[in-house]
């Protein structure tokens, strides 16, 4: 009989994946997923301890536990990712219900450690880091192409140490890929059904450097051959790397997608040197600029911490000029939170959490402004669109409302949600649009999301990058 594995997953894009490969590592020991963790023979939660909250969220999902455990003796607790890269040992102290800790480079030995637990009902934990990155545990995982766009890390760790910063840390020293295997596993998804791929690593600019690979700007050339494939995108590039080659292959990829996420975290010099950052706010504007005559249309997102040890009234007036400045398509804005390691909890004075949470809303609101400009902007044109699936409030709402038209939801190579209709009247318009390239032509702007109605012929929006597949 199958056994149920419920997982839960927190934090960024790589414990996305690495939860994906987890659940398939499962798969030979007879795990099915379930959605319902009441009828979980294992539970599974990958971790995160970037902000205090992140690791708050773990520890209350982990107690509600309890009470199953004591409901099923047999339970399997697992906890993995970087909280318990962190905590280790800790955490099978406090917590008596857990039998499980591993850390992020455990995966590849999860299924013995699972067996061993359910054989002998013991309790493990394993945060070595000393494990190559390409398990075979790992690389035998069946992959399944539930989604149109789909995560592929390419390296791991970071050797960056901002002082504000728990990754390197708890994800090690940075280790790259080989890129062949990157290869394949992107053509396997491909083969599934996948049109997009995002590229994921903590600073993709030193791809391959350490290890003598190629560089990844080299990869994603490679990647752009890859027949069938539609879309690349990757994240995070530190500002201090980003270099002319990459700035160059936004305007020579086509497959490269018109979107780059640079984090800035301060707009104030002194802010960005006690950060260990390692650029100012001068050189970031000129990189900027420069990917701005490379690829005119790119759209540029960001990260900010407001809050950072020291951060004065004038820092922070500083951080808001920049994003002024920069005009931003979209942002992610944090409290600094104080991490475990890092240098900067011995950073002094302390922002008070009131005025950080000030300056928190200051950003959303100035953002806010910047971001509905934009997109009232986009009011008027046909743009393309990598469909995803039906749009999530159709989802919840079509079985009441069947006589509204079906509405479908995908992205812009400049990363826009756009929700979009095909009515009757389109002769375009085919059973399923999912994993196709449209064209939609945009009808209203809202915060965070624009709305249209799909377009009968392709080439009126040929011009744009990223929109080949329509035609193939
Ligand atoms: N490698 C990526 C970022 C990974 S962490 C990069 O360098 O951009 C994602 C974001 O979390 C960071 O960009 C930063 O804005 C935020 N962050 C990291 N540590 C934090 C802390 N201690 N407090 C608040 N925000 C933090
Ligand atoms: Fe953290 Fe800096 Fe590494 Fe990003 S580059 S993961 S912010 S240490
Ligand atoms: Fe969180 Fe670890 Fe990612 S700390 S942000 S899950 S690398």
């Amino acid at each position: 009989m199958s056994k149920r594995v419920y997982i839960n997953t927190i934090g960024c894009q790589m414990n996305v994946y690495d939860s994906e490969r987890i659940v398939n590592s499962l798969i030979p020991l007879g795990y099915e997923t379930t959605p319902s963790v009441e009828s979980a023979d294992l539970i599974i939660t990958n971790t995160c301890t970037i902000r205090e909250k992140a690791e708050q969220k773990a520890f209350s999902f982990l107690g509600r536990l309890a009470k199953l455990k004591r409901k099923n003796k047999d339970l399997i607790i697992a906890v993995g990712g970087c909280v318990a890269q962190q905590q280790g040992q800790t955490i099978l102290k406090r917590m008596s219900h857990v039998d499980l800790v591993f850390g992020t480079r455990a995966l590849g030995r999860l299924p013995l450690a699972i067996e061993k637990i359910a054989k002998q009902r013991c309790r493990i934990v394993d945060v070595d880091m000393s494990s190559s990155l390409e398990d075979e545990a790992l690389q035998s995982h069946v992959l399944k192409a539930d989604t149109v766009s789909k995560f592929v890390t390419i390296m791991r760790g970071c050797d960056n140490f901002c002082a504000y910063c728990v990754v390197p840390h708890v994800r090690g020293r940075e280790i790259s890929r080989d890129p062949a295997l990157i290869i394949k596993e992107i053509e396997q998804l491909v083969n599934e059904g996948v049109r997009e791929v995002t590229l994921l690593g903590q600073n993709v600019n030193s791809y391959g450097k350490k290890e003598g690979l190629c560089t990844f700007v080299e990869l994603l050339s490679r990647i752009n051959t890859i027949e069938g494939l539609s879309r690349i995108r990757f994240t995070t590039s530190h500002p201090k790397d980003l270099s002319g080659e990459l700035i160059n292959a936004f305007g020579s990829l086509e497959k490269l997608c018109n979107h780059l996420h640079l984090p800035i975290q301060s707009g104030s010099n002194r802010i960005l040197k006690r950060m260990n950052r390692k650029y100012t706010r001068e050189a970031y504007l000129t990189k900027v600029a420069e990917l701005r005559v490379a690829c005119p249309e790119i759209s540029i997102t960001t990260d900010i911490i407001v809050g950072f040890p020291g951060e004065t009234l004038a820092d922070f007036e500083d951080t808001l000029s920049l994003i002024r400045q920069m005009r931003y398509d979209s942002l992610f804005v944090f409290n600094y939170s104080d991490r475990p390691l890092v240098p900067s909890r011995k950073f002094t004075p302390k922002v008070p959490e009131k005025d950080k949470n000030t300056r928190l809303q200051q950003v959303l609101d100035v953002q806010k402004t910047i971001t509905e400009e934009i997109h009232a902007a986009r009011v008027g044109q046909t743009m393309p669109v990598l469909v995803e699936g039906h749009s999530k409030r159709q989802k919840m709402e079509y079985s009441e409302r069947i006589d509204t038209p079906l509405q479908w939801s995908g992205r812009t190579t400049c990363n826009k949600i756009v929700n979009f209709i095909a009515d009757g009247s389109t002769k375009a318009a085919p059973a399923d649009f999912t994993g196709e390239t449209v064209c939609v032509s945009i009808e209203r702007a809202l915060s965070h999301s624009l709305w249209g109605k799909l377009k009968e012929k392709a080439s009126d929006c040929s011009a744009l990058k990223g929109d080949r597949s329509y035609a193939a």
